[in-house]
């Protein structure tokens, strides 16, 4: 899954000057393009909203004061699709697959399910996403942009404290559209990284973060190292969670190069399987 880890330099992405003076750009290059068009439409350029309080991703995090708190998204019912799409790959409920879909309908098994782990930035991953994790944190830098982990894999029992205390510092409907409850987190899978940049701390797990040097480089290149952006923005009503544009899920540069390709926005879309805001 490394295989694009070491992070290519322009010329894979340069096209071939053909003799007649036309540009052909090669496989690899088409598909960057669409994984970054994605992101760029998924991340919500345009989507200059700043949600005040905290996500419950880090309890360790103090929201900014005075500023306005906005509506709740909607609950709505589970989303049924129209019909599963039959992908060959890895497994999507085995709790340590890398394609594991984890949604409000879709919990882990376990719940108290534990992954390998390994330490990168201080904060503990699933240790099958450390390689990639590393490559793109190194690479990020190289290129004078510093990303940092914020948040990776929690425990149930962290999970928990999170979820509790997310609802009881905003209700629980508000709460749950941005906070998992344990067994329902895709943190407790170690796949899921909530990154954060040194350019706009006070954007640190909010929606202001899509603004930044480092979502944008992230929205351009993460693809490459095996990350999707899981929660963006106008898919609430698929994903249950409202947008988190510092919330990207490692599931190997395959998988995001297919969902590239068919133009989704989420798993649950890709792999024709339900979600939205309702717990099963
Ligand atoms: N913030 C995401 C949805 C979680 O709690 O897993
Ligand atoms: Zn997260």
């Amino acid at each position: 899954m490394t295989q694009l880890g070491t992070r290519p330099r322009r010329s894979r992405f340069a096209p071939e000057v053909l003799p007649d003076g036309r540009r052909r750009f090669s496989h690899e290059a088409v598909v960057a393009r669409r994984v970054l068009l994605v992101g760029v439409l998924a991340a919500g350029v345009g989507g200059g909203v700043v949600v005040s309080r905290l996500p419950g991703d880090d309890a360790e995090v103090v929201p900014a004061s005075g500023a306005a708190t906005p509506a709740p998204a909607p609950a709505s019912e589970a989303t049924q699709p129209a019909a599963p799409v039959a992908v060959d790959g890895p497994s999507r409920t085995a709790a340590d697959s890398p394609w594991v879909v984890v949604n409000k309908q879709h919990p882990l098994d376990p719940r108290d399910y534990a992954p390998s782990l390994a330490v990168v930035d201080g904060k503990e991953v699933a240790a099958v996403i450390a390689p990639d994790l590393r490559s793109l944190l190194q690479d990020a830098r190289r290129d004078g942009v510093s990303l940092s982990v914020t948040s990776g894999y929690r425990s149930f029992q962290r999970q928990t404290s999170v979820h509790d205390n997310a609802v009881a510092r905003d209700g629980l409907e508000s709460a749950e559209s941005v906070s998992a409850r344990p067994g329902y987190s895709e943190h407790q899978t170690g796949l899921a990284v909530d990154f954060g940049g040194r350019t706009q701390p006070g954007c640190l797990l909010k929606n202001c973060f899509g603004q930044t040097p480092e979502s944008e480089w992230l929205r351009a290149h993460a693809g490459r190292y095996g990350f999707l952006l899981r929660y963006p923005e106008g898919a609430t009503g698929v994903t249950g969670y409202d947008p988190e544009p510092w919330h990207w899920r490692w599931v190997g540069t395959d998988l995001v190069q297919r969902v590239a390709e068919r133009g989704t926005a989420t798993l649950e879309e890709f792999f024709g399987i339900s979600g939205g805001a309702a717990y099963a």
